[in-house]
């Protein structure tokens, strides 16, 4: 719900368990409040601060831009801050005072050519400086069923003269307090997501991808959470961002006190120069609120994404269960080898079989045949029919990896179009593994890749595609960018893919797409608008698969990060761990297998059928259930999950022990989320116990049995 109160020229946005307050004082849009449902009528104005009250005292009619909280904080005016927005006039000009001109309110409002969540009520208020020429119009949509506000901001050149844009942050959240820890997801390739909480200090401390991509190395999120926050209590505010090129996050302790959270896309290398009259929108970010600490943080952006983000038609159902011939093969098959793992797969509950990089191009290793997306000849002569037919004659349907972005400069289409390639003049570009990237800022080369990738899919009967981008994009120029603008390569890299993708996932309704960045370097909000799950990470391995799945469920639902089977010794990192973990843990998420089913010891294989029913059987918990995290793997020596039914019916309870150590102290792991009143049974030991008594106590575990890595799972039914 969206109010404006005229007399007091306050606005306020309601959503499910969060209030947005703002307040326009002397013509400044100010923050008044963010947090836990309120009495909007309370004068909120009274709580600007008493720093604020006296300057304005002593020069009367002027805010004190340092001292508020702000909307929109611009440069110049005496916020010394770092501020959202920053422009430049033609003769250098830096100051900006942007002040409030009039608002509207709007029904689902989407961003051009961006991903944006799907909210019924937006509110847009406009700023504007006449002398600066710009005005910006802030967006705000409320949603009646998550605690989160979803920001954006368009600014127009209304001047006479270029504007040059170097600053255009999506959003800007000041805290009147400074009582919080920092928590982002830092990480690398088979390490992605790993959680961080430092105290904010004074200054500034940013995050940030200058690599085209959200990428592994930082993940576009992060949390401001009370001091003394656990997963269970504790205000927490978190910022995601609906993009995938180059974005930055950063947090500010100010010298008054407040805290300020911005981000959005990259500032670095970046400007966008606007003619009169010209737009520029930027990306959303996604601010969300919970007093319910981490989790009840992580359950709010759950709730988001699988409510208003992710494609609606994919978000909730069923998952394909792959079987993926990566692991299984690299790139060394022939018809014979893929036959084994299909033919092992029928009655097994598997029902996709997923052939991955290597059929295309003279694709034989990672040399060549990027970019050229027709059979590989040489090693499947007759196409991929046989394999679709063998996948449909044992009732399994078939998924294909494509990597569209990239090419080769061994393959005929760089041989073609050596200038479809991203180049800096006068440098060699930069291989990395062995490939270079596409420009897709080019309308031609879009135009090329959504019919060659269209083609195959047109003419093959393919269900499910693996779309891989597999390296950063480096020496950023595009020749047919305007001279201006070079230096928004990055999003308009980002606007090319977000076309792709229109042109290609929205074209092919019926085909599942799943999204992957060498494993799980491209895992933000704007993929998710196209892809309803992403690979997670190339490390399959279950111990370290515990430590990723638990950093990605800080802002991702399970629903949203395929986790696979993998074999032993794991190729990652060399660990064995029991069958029964590696199943369990990939139960946590869209599950599957990468691996050479043929070739797995009977008792594995005799096992895979089970495992698939019990897995359909609460698929549901994975889909669209509330997680609790109850074991902090990073903190103590278990991994553990809750899932929990919106219902309360039901609830799936997973716990690793990582290292044993003998004689070592039984975690307790309290079980929160079910209803106390009720009671519930354990399926695997019959036993029963009320909701308040999992809350209190958990279950009686077996925990000086478990040796290391072993999984303990047990699901729970209301009875
Ligand atoms: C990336 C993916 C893997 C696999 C390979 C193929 O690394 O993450 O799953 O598809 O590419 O080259």
């Amino acid at each position: 719900m969206i109010c404006f109160d005229e007399k007091s020229a306050t606005f306020t946005l309601t959503s499910k368990g969060a209030v947005y307050s703002m307040g326009v004082t002397d013509g400044v849009l100010e923050h008044r409040y963010f947090g836990a449902p309120i009495h909007c009528d309370d004068d909120l104005s009274l709580f600007r601060g008493e720093a604020a009250a006296s300057f304005e005292a002593r020069l009367p009619g002027t805010v004190s831009q340092n001292q508020i909280l702000s909307e929109a904080p611009a440069y110049g005016r005496g916020d010394f801050r770092e501020p959202m927005l920053v422009f430049r006039g033609e003769a250098g000009e830096t100051t900006v005072d942007l002040k409030y001109a009039g608002h509207r309110i709007v029904s689902d409002h989407e961003l051009d050519g961006m991903p944006s969540c799907r909210g019924k009520e937006t509110l847009a208020v406009t700023l504007s400086d006449p002398v600066r020429g710009v005005s910006v119009e802030l967006f705000y949509t409320v949603f009646d069923d998550v605690p989160a506000i979803a920001r954006s901001a368009r600014i127009t050149n209304t001047g006479e003269g270029k504007l040059k844009i170097v600053r255009a942050y999506s959003a800007a959240l000041d805290l009147p307090d400074n009582g919080y820890d920092l928590i982002t997801l830092y990480g690398a390739w088979t390490r992605e997501r790993m959680p961080e909480r430092t105290p904010v200090r004074h200054g500034v401390t940013s995050v940030d991808a200058k690599r085209v991509s959200s990428s592994a190395a930082q993940n576009p999120f992060a949390a401001l959470v009370e001091k003394n926050a656990t997963e269970t209590a504790g205000r927490a505010y978190g910022m995601a961002l609906v993009y995938s090129s180059s974005w930055k996050i950063s947090c500010e302790g100010a010298q008054n006190g407040t805290v300020r959270l911005l981000g959005g896309i990259n500032d670095f290398a970046f400007s966008k120069t606007l003619a009169p009259g010209e737009t520029f929108d930027t990306p959303e970010a996604v601010f969300a609120f919970s007093s319910d600490g981490i989790g009840g943080l992580s359950r709010a952006f759950h709730d988001l994404v699988r409510e208003h983000i992710a494609p609606p038609a994919f978000a909730k159902t069923p998952r394909p269960i792959v079987v993926n011939n990566w692991e299984a093969t690299y790139f060394d098959f022939d018809y014979g080898r893929l036959f084994s793992i299909i033919d092992a797969a029928e009655g097994t509950g598997i029902d996709t079989f997923v052939l991955d990089d290597g059929w295309f191009g003279a694709r034989n290793d990672d040399s060549a045949g990027l970019g050229d997306w027709t059979v590989n000849l040489n090693k499947l002569p007759e196409g991929l029919t046989p394999i679709i037919e063998r996948c449909h004659a044992r009732g399994l349907k078939f998924g294909l990896w494509f990597e569209p972005e990239m090419v080769n400069p061994n393959s005929d289409l760089y041989r073609a179009h050596p200038d479809w390639a991203i180049s800096c003049p006068g440098y060699e570009p930069l291989l990395s593994r062995r490939q270079l990237v596409l420009d897709i800022t080019r309308p031609e080369v879009r135009d090329h890749i959504v019919s060659a990738v269209n083609r195959v899919l047109k003419e093959n009967a393919i269900d499910y595609v693996k779309w891989d981008s597999n390296r950063n994009v480096t020496e950023l120029f595009s020749d047919a960018a305007d001279e201006n603008d070079r230096e928004c390569f990055a999003h308009e890299y980002a606007l090319g893919l977000y076309d792709l993708f229109r042109r290609i996932i929205f074209a092919n309704p019926g085909v599942f797409f799943e999204g992957c960045s060498g494993g799980g370097a491209r895992f933000d909000l704007g993929m998710l608008a196209y892809f309803p799950q992403i690979w997670t990470s190339d490390d399959t391995d279950a111990g370290m698969r515990c430590l990723i799945q638990y950093g990605t469920s800080y802002a991702y639902p399970p629903s949203t990060g395929s986790c696979h089977v993998s074999v032993c010794p794991n190729h990652q990192n060399g660990r064995t761990t029991p069958f029964a973990t590696r199943c369990a843990v990939a139960h946590l998420g869209p599950t599957g297998y990468e691996l050479d089913l043929s070739k797995l010891p009977p008792e594995e294989r005799a096992q895979i059928r089970e495992q698939n029913e019990r897995y359909r059987r609460d698929e549901d918990l994975v889909l669209s259930g509330d997680l609790y995290r109850v074991a902090d793997p990073f903190a103590g020596n278990a991994f553990g999950f809750l899932l929990v039914a919106k219902d309360k019916t039901k609830a799936a309870f997973t716990l690793v022990k990582l290292l044993n150590e003998t004689n070592s102290e039984r975690p307790v792991v309290p079980l929160p989320g079910l209803d106390p009143a009720a009671a519930y049974r354990v399926e695997e030991t019959g036993a029963v116990f009320h909701g308040d008594t999992l809350a209190a106590v958990g279950l009686p575990l077996e925990w000086k049995k478990m040796r290391d890595f072993d999984a303990a799972v047990c699901h729970l039914t209301r009875v």
